[in-house]
């Protein structure tokens, strides 16, 4: 195998641990897959475990944002620094994201991608997630709504990348854009049902 190869099988394995999974286990003993949305990501960390503990809730479900994005920020820093291309840096991206709404170790269940996506993304393209991210921050504190929240971040990210950056085209930007948001659109279809339903389960 390639370097590049070797890169993308590790950033594959790391994407995949599952850390809300892990913490909520470990410190609560709870398994947050069969509980509220069944995901192993940060909003349901916090809407299974703020029942019983809703300080520990809080803590657990803020390591799991930062230990998910980070996931996928640490390869992205170690290609940079070994010189990768921009092209192998957006495939780590990719797998990283895949590995965590996949995971190997969750026999290929896993999140959302959204706290990894940010991660990775953060690094690619830190002007359009920051402007996602005040999206994210402001839609999640008016509507309380995780999901919303995350998919029209997406979609000021998606728009923010093609202001900013309108001549590029194909794989240098927009392409692996569209790849990640296709992943965390997909792993949201249930939540899109229940929006569109009047369902969806607000987190705080
Ligand atoms: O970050 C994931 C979020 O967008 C939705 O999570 O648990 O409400 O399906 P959940």
């Amino acid at each position: 195998f390639n370097i590049n190869v070797q890169f993308y099988i590790l950033s594959y394995l790391v994407g995949g641990i599952p850390f809300g999974l892990l913490l909520a286990k470990l410190f609560t003993g709870q398994d947050i897959r069969e509980a509220g949305s069944g995901s192993i990501g940060a909003t349901n960390v916090l809407r299974v475990l703020k029942e019983s503990n809703p300080k520990l809730a809080k803590k657990l479900a803020i390591a799991t944002v930062i230990l998910d994005a980070l996931k996928g920020i640490a390869l992205l820093l170690i290609g940079k620094f070994v010189g990768l291309s921009v092209e192998t840096l957006w495939a780590i991206a990719i797998f990283a994201v895949i590995g965590h709404c996949y995971s190997p170790y969750l026999k290929f269940e896993g999140g959302k991608g959204v706290a990894t996506g940010a991660g990775v993304l953060f690094i690619m393209l830190p002007i359009e997630t920051a402007i996602a991210f005040v999206t994210w921050f402001i839609v999640g504190k008016v509507l309380k709504i995780s999901s919303l929240s995350s998919l029209l971040a997406l979609v000021a990210l998606i728009v923010a990348s093609f202001i900013i950056h309108p001549e590029l085209e194909g794989i240098k930007t927009h392409a692996p854009i569209f790849i990640i948001a296709f992943l965390i659109v997909y792993k949201h279809i249930p939540n899109i049902i229940r929006l569109f339903q009047g369902k969806e389960s607000k987190v705080i």
